[in-house]
């Protein structure tokens, strides 16, 4: 892309033609919203569900080694003392005392010097800010508080009574609930090391500076499984296959090779539990940032939770009889942000004459709506019959939407900006031959296609 105005541009557009659409708009906007929240519409929805199900069906159904689990979004706050989480799970941050605007001072201290200070001290910071004079990107002065480092776990209280013994978390991450059942699912499933446990669920945190649309929020949801396997196993080799499956994923959800990134982290910038982390970074239209993470969690997960809970969470090999706690990878991938990259990716503006046609070139799989079905005209009985006859035939196989309003190059313009793959039109042939035309989304190409026929075009098309 070529310059800011431009990256700004499209990120407008995207978020625009996701509230024309109803993909996502600001939740609760009738009282003036929430900053920061937002709520998935009709297409939106069903751009997640398709996105979740293939997510689920790459990791989980199509190996042998996956199983799944649907945890407390509320557990046991010893879980995240347990985890580290209460001690660990923090962002600095710092506020400018002029114009009372509060800032990750990670990302002050970058965006001015193009220092890393993420994994420093809050003291170490504040030296880092004073030597550079950082100014306040908002007002421009320097009148900076004490930088402090700042929980993201959303606290909450259990019962009537809202003292200390009550507190309790929304989860920061799914990942503690494969932890903690560990056992559990090993005792009631088949499953022999080395094998995964895979969850896709709404995850909590009080982010410092969320922002840029659907990227960074406070409410989100991650698809994420932990594999464990034996101390022993090449960790590296099972590592690294793992972040093949994730390269899959980003191919089959339409991400160009050129927008993806492996970003090695180090040390210093990782997670608390983490001995080595691969980002799969993006280039989205504010720049490459963040998409899903791998990570070698060791055993420092189940080995904290066998200490705080006085639990046995130790594996015996059946074989050798060799007993250990299992060390874990997990793959890791925001739902929301991944349906931005989507979103990204299948923005297109293509010249067609003296217009601009907008089309969302979703892959099919993932597309909301699958086929469209139009008469040609609302006030031609038979030909709204025979429409509402061929939505009928597909609906049970495809995610169809009938509509009849307005004029036809409309509805096909916003089928072109939700990114349905085929529109049907039955129009005053269809009376006579029996046919109907077939619109192909990505070529704009017609096609007369017998009625009788359509089931057998679409499960060709559609590769069923
Ligand atoms: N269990 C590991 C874990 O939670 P993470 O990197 O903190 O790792 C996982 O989060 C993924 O969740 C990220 O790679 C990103 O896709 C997504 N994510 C993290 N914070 C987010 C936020 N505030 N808003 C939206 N998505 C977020």
């Amino acid at each position: 892309m070529s310059n800011k105005t431009e990256q700004n541009d499209l990120m407008e557009k995207i978020v625009s033609l996701c509230k024309r659409r109803g993909f996502v708009f600001p939740s609760s906007e009738i009282y003036g919203g929430l900053a920061n929240t937002w709520d998935f519409g009709p297409m939106g929805v069903l751009l997640k569900n398709n996105f979740k199900e293939l997510w689920w069906k790459i990791f989980v159904q199509e190996r042998e080694d996956m199983v799944g689990l649907e945890s407390s979004i509320i557990m046991n706050p010893r879980v995240w003392e347990a985890s580290g989480h209460v001690s660990e799970f923090a962002d600095m941050l710092i506020d400018c005392k002029k114009c009372k605007n509060r800032f990750r001072a990670d990302h002050l201290v970058e965006d001015a010097t193009g220092i890393d200070i993420e994994g420093k001290s809050p003291e170490e910071a504040a030296k880092v800010i004073e030597k550079n004079k950082v100014k306040c990107p908002a007002c421009g002065k320097i009148d900076w508080t004490k930088a402090r480092n700042f929980n993201l776990l959303f606290k909450t209280y259990i019962g009537a009574i809202e003292d200390e013994k009550a507190i309790a978390y929304l989860r920061g991450e799914t990942a503690q609930g494969m932890f903690v059942d560990f056992k559990e699912i090993l005792n009631s499933s088949r499953q022999k090391i080395p094998f995964g446990i895979a969850q896709v669920g709404k995850s909590f945190r009080n982010e410092v500076t969320p922002g840029n649309f659907i990227f960074r929020t406070r409410e989100f949801e991650i698809a994420e499984l932990e594999y464990f396997m034996s101390p022993k196993a090449d960790w590296r080799k099972i590592f690294d296959s793992w972040l093949k499956v994730m390269q899959r994923l980003a191919n089959e959800i339409g991400l160009n090779e050129k927008d993806i990134h492996f970003h090695d982290i180090p040390k210093e910038k990782r997670a608390h539990y983490s001995k080595k982390t691969v980002d799969v970074e993006y280039n989205y239209p504010f720049g490459q940032s963040e998409l899903w993470g791998l990570a070698y969690r060791t055993d420092y997960d189940l080995k904290k939770h066998q200490e705080y809970s006085g639990k046995d969470l130790s594996y015996t090999d059946p074989k050798t009889n060799e007993k250990y706690i299992p060390h874990v990878v997990e793959p890791s991938m925001g739902v929301e942000r991944s349906l931005l990259a989507i979103l990204c990716a299948a923005y297109t503006e293509e010249k067609i004459e003296k217009e601009t046609r907008i089309v969302m070139k979703f892959p099919k799989n993932l597309a909301p709506i699958k086929i469209a079905v139009f008469p040609l005209l609302k006030n031609k009985p038979e030909l709204v019959e025979k429409a509402h006859d061929i939505f009928d035939s597909l609906k049970l196989s495809y995610v169809c939407e009938f509509d009849d309003n307005g004029n036809i190059g409309k509805r096909y313009r916003r089928q072109d900006e939700i990114g349905t793959p085929y529109c049907v039109t039955v129009d005053f042939d269809s009376v006579k031959d029996d046919a109907v035309t077939v619109r192909n989304r990505d070529t704009m190409e017609q096609k007369r296609v017998k009625i009788a026929g359509l089931e057998a075009f679409f499960s060709k098309n559609f590769g069923k």
